[in-house]
C-alpha cells in the first residue's frame, strides 16, 4: 500500500533490473552493424535466464515510441559464450517498427523484456554425418547460431542474398570456409537470380543424404518442402518460418475491442493483432505467426477466420483465438 500505484518490484527494477525473481529482463550492451540494414544486438540476460539450445529463438519486449512491442529473434551466439551474454541479429525491413528501432536507434544500456528461449528448430543430440544449411536473407540467423555452436565433419551452406554486401555474417562465413569448417555457396540473387530448388543437386549433389535446416522467405521454404517430399526424404528437412503463410482471406467486418470500448472496421486479411495495435488497443503478442500462443484472447461475439487454414471459429463461452493469425469474418467482439 505504501508504494501504490507503483509496485515494490518496480522500485527493485530501478536498482537491480536483472535480478533473479523478477520478470526476466535483458540489458542491451552493444549494437554491432552487420550490413547496411542489419545489426547484431548483444544482450546481457537477467539472472533467471536458463540458456538456450542452438537454433532457438527468444521473444523480446521493446518500447518503441512509448509502446511495448514483442517480437521473436533467433539467438545467434553459441550456447557456451564465456561472458554469459547472448546475441540476436536483426534485419530492418521496410516500415518495420521493431526491426528499424533495433538496427538504427536503440542505445546500449536499454532494458528490454526477455522470454526464455524456445523453438524446436534445433540440432539433434546425435550429430548427423552430413549437414546442409539452406538459407536466404535474415534466415541465416538460426543457422549461424548452430554453426557457431556445433562443428560437423561435413557441413555445406547454400545462402542467398541480393548482393555480396547484403550477406549477413559474410566475414564470419568466409573465415569458417578458410578454416575448412564449412563449404559455402553464396548466391547473389540480383545477378544470379533466385535459387531454383530443382537445380540444388548441381550445387550439392548429395543434398538428399544431408540433414537439412532451412530458413528464409516463404517461397524458398515452400519449394524446399515440396522438393524434399517429392524425393521421399521429408524427414531430413527442418524449416523455420519468420512469418505465417497466409493462404485464405475473406470478407472482414466491424471489430469491437470490448474492454477498451473501441470499434473499428477491419478487412478480412489483416490479423486482429495488427488491427488492435493500429487502433491503440493494448494487445499481448509474441511470435506473431501462430506458434507461441502469446496472443490468445477471448472471442465473445461473432466469428473469425484462421488466415493459415481458412477455418472459421465462432464465439462462445471460453473460446480463445490467436489474434496474430485470425482476421475478422464478419462483425466480432474481442475481449481486449
Ligand atoms: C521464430 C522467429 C524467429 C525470428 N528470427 C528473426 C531473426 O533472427 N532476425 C530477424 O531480423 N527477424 C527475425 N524474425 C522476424 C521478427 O520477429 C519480426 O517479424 C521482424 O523483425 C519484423 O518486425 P517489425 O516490427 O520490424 O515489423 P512490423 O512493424 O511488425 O511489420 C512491418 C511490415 O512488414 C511486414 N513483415 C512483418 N514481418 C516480416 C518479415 N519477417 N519479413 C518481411 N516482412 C515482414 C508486415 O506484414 C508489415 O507489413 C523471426 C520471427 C520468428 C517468428
Ligand atoms: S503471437 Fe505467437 S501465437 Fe500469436
Amino acid at each position: 500500500m505504501v508504494t501504490t500505484p507503483v509496485l515494490p518490484s518496480d522500485y527493485l527494477d530501478l536498482v537491480s533490473p536483472l535480478r533473479a525473481g523478477g520478470d526476466l529482463r535483458g540489458r542491451i550492451e552493444a549494437v554491432h552493424p552487420e550490413t547496411g540494414d542489419a545489426a547484431t544486438i548483444v544482450i546481457r540476460p537477467g539472472r533467471g535466464w536458463r540458456g538456450h539450445t542452438a537454433g532457438q529463438y527468444v521473444r523480446i519486449g521493446v518500447d518503441v515510441d512509448g509502446v511495448r512491442l514483442w517480437r521473436a529473434y533467433s539467438v545467434t551466439s553459441p550456447t557456451n559464450r564465456s561472458d554469459g551474454r547472448i546475441t540476436i541479429t536483426v534485419k530492418a525491413i521496410p516500415d518495420g517498427k521493431v526491426s528499424n528501432h533495433l538496427v538504427r536507434r536503440v542505445q546500449p544500456g536499454t532494458l528490454i523484456q526477455l522470454d526464455q528461449a524456445t523453438g524446436d528448430f534445433v540440432l539433434p543430440e546425435a550429430k548427423p554425418a552430413k549437414v546442409l544449411y539452406l538459407t536466404a536473407g535474415s534466415g541465416i540467423t538460426p543457422a549461424m547460431g548452430m554453426l557457431r555452436d556445433t562443428e560437423f565433419d561435413d557441413v555445406v551452406m547454400v545462402h542467398s542474398a541480393p548482393k555480396p554486401h547484403d550477406v549477413i555474417f559474410r566475414t564470419d562465413l568466409h573465415d569458417l570456409v578458410a578454416d575448412k569448417k564449412l563449404r559455402l555457396t553464396e548466391l547473389h540473387t540480383d545477378t544470379d537470380g533466385m535459387l531454383d530448388i530443382a537445380r540444388l543437386g548441381e550445387l550439392v549433389p548429395d543434398w538428399a543424404e544431408r540433414e537439412t535446416w532451412a530458413c528464409g522467405p516463404a517461397g524458398l521454404l515452400d519449394a524446399a518442402e515440396a522438393h524434399w517430399t517429392e524425393h521421399g526424404v521429408p524427414e531430413r528437412l527442418h524449416t523455420e518460418r519468420f512469418r505465417p503463410t497466409v493462404v485464405v482471406t475473406g470478407d472482414g467486418g466491424q471489430v469491437t475491442f470490448v474492454a477498451t470500448d473501441k470499434t473499428v472496421e477491419a478487412d478480412g486479411a489483416t490479423p486482429l493483432l495488427d488491427v488492435g495495435e493500429e487502433a491503440g488497443v493494448l494487445m499481448p503478442s509474441g511470435c506473431r505467426m501462430g506458434i507461441c500462443f502469446g496472443c490468445v484472447t477471448p472471442l465473445t461475439a461473432g466469428a473469425v477466420r484462421d488466415l493459415r487454414t481458412g477455418e472459421i471459429t465462432e464465439a462462445g463461452p471460453d473460446v480463445l483465438i490467436q489474434t496474430c493469425v485470425s482476421a475478422a469474418a464478419g462483425p466480432c467482439d474481442i475481449e481486449r
